[in-house]
């Protein structure tokens, strides 16, 4: 398989299927030589599927403990116990929440249980690291910040290529000025198969007794036990925030990330169910394009037909490019040649003569002078680690410094908000605006 096919899942799976990832970020060195950055820290899953099991392995891969393994589906504890001997199990998160002994917890489960979990986990003193997309809804995130700040709780949201070093090569190249002014922005998400479009095939132990489906369901419109809306949830907004929280979260926390902003002014989108049809109501094309005030950002997510794959993030300036992908950041700087001689092909020579003579040495010539910009090179930065177990380690280093995480709830809550509008938008047909002074959407 060629390096421009492997994605994140892929890189993610082969690291869980025991090779640890080679390279390491710059922050992760920094903290090897740091022992305080070394805290073990205690924790508990909760949401333990594909994500939380592999979350689980990165949490004892960079030399934490998991003390507890929640989940609602008894093959997932079959699973984690193959992971760790002997793992405590139990289908209630409050008996997580209840341990002494845990200082963390990981959540990890179906999108509408992230806030609900992590706001009574905060008021049982725990810190929190929680899958992206922060929250189901966009109220929720609002009060993640506020429990986060009244408990003095620690959130770090889980959109790891925030711990890519990849990602900070770009906020470095972009924010020393190398592109110029950043005014355009263009994210891509293009995955056309079963597993892409979230078609995950049903273990076949699935029944009501092996699923807890009165638990999973305890806070959404009730309905007889379906194995698919459990195992498949982002198919379903009553469980998920659909591509956005799926795809569009990791692709704007780069964005945010990179340009430092926290919300969109507005968003607009449009989309709709092409290929996957049958029961469901997430689309499997949702693109929107938003406006960031400084810039415009423009997500291009489909799950039906394939470009060149991968999440794609492209920040276009006007001094160049910053193309970050999941296994490398590209610097394109612009060399134009500043040239006025077009325009001039439509005058009389004594005009076009004497204005080359007048302007040849001007190099600050609103037309432009006929010159070459200086010539800089293409530049590429390889990226070797997934981001995961980087981010667990900025993530415990936090908890024993009680510093905020690099992801920390503010920065969830904007990607999260950002999401959540280009849901709406889908759903009522409109653009939606976020007055970021009120915190309020305005539809
Ligand atoms: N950061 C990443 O790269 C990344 C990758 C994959 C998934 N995710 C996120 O992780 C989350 C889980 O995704 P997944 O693919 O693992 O889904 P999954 O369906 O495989 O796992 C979700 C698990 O949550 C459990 N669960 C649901 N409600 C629960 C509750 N109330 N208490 C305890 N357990 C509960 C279910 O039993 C299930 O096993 C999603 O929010 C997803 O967006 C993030």
């Amino acid at each position: 398989m060629s390096e421009a096919q492997i994605t994140r899942r892929e890189f993610m799976g082969s690291a869980i299927a025991g090779t640890a990832a080679t390279g390491l970020a710059l922050d992760t060195r920094a903290a090897r030589a740091n022992p305080a950055a070394n805290t073990q820290v205690t924790v508990g899953i909760i949401g333990a599927g594909i994500r939380g099991l592999e979350l689980m392995q990165a949490v004892l891969n960079v030399g934490g403990k998991v003390a507890v393994v929640c989940d609602l589906y008894d093959g997932h504890f079959r699973r984690a116990q193959e992971i760790q001997a002997d793992t405590p199990t139990t289908r209630e998160y409050r008996e997580v929440l209840s341990r002494k002994d845990i200082q963390a917890v990981v959540i990890a489960t179906a999108d509408h249980w992230h806030a609900p979990i992590a706001i009574e986990a905060m008021k049982a003193g725990k810190d929190v690291y929680c899958e992206k997309p922060m929250t189901h809804t966009i109220p929720e995130a609002l009060e993640m910040v506020k429990i986060s700040k009244a408990t003095g709780r620690l959130v770090q949201v889980g959109s790891q290529s925030i711990s890519m070093t990849s990602t900070r090569k770009a906020r470095e190249w972009v924010q020393a000025g190398q592109i110029g002014s950043v005014f355009m922005v263009q994210c891509s998400i293009y995955r056309p198969n079963a597993i892409g479009a979230w078609r995950y095939p049903v273990p076949p132990d699935a029944s009501p007794k092996t699923v807890d489906w009165d638990r999973f369901q305890a806070n959404v419109p009730k309905r007889p036990f379906d194995a698919a809306r459990f195992f498949q949830f982002r198919n379903w907004y009553d469980y998920s925030a659909g591509i956005a929280g799926d795809e569009y979260v990791h692709l704007l926390s780069r964005v945010h990330y990179v340009l430092g902003v926290q919300y969109p002014r507005s968003a607009v989108s449009n989309g709709g169910i092409y290929k996957w049809t049958g029961d469901r109501d997430v689309p499997d094309i949702h693109n929107t394009m938003y406006d960031y005030g400084k810039f415009q950002a423009l997500v291009n997510a489909n799950l039906v037909c394939n470009w060149d794959g991968g999440e794609i993030v492209r920040f276009f300036g006007d001094k160049g490019t910053v193309e970050l992908t999941e296994w490398a950041a590209t610097l394109a700087p612009y060399n134009p040649i500043e040239e006025y001689l077009y325009p001039l092909e439509a005058w009389p020579k004594d005009l076009k003569d004497k204005f080359i003579e007048e302007h040849k040495s001007d190099p600050l010539a609103d037309c432009g002078t006929a010159r070459q910009q200086p010539q800089r090179q293409k530049e590429t930065f390889k990226q070797e680690a997934e981001g995961t177990e980087d981010h667990f380690r900025n993530f415990f280093e936090c908890v024993g410094t009680r510093k905020q995480p690099v992801e920390a709830v503010e920065f969830g809550c904007g990607t999260a908000v950002a999401c959540h509008m280009a849901n709406i938008s889908y759903q009522k047909k409109q653009r939606v605006f976020w007055d970021a002074e009120k915190l309020a959407l305005r539809v």
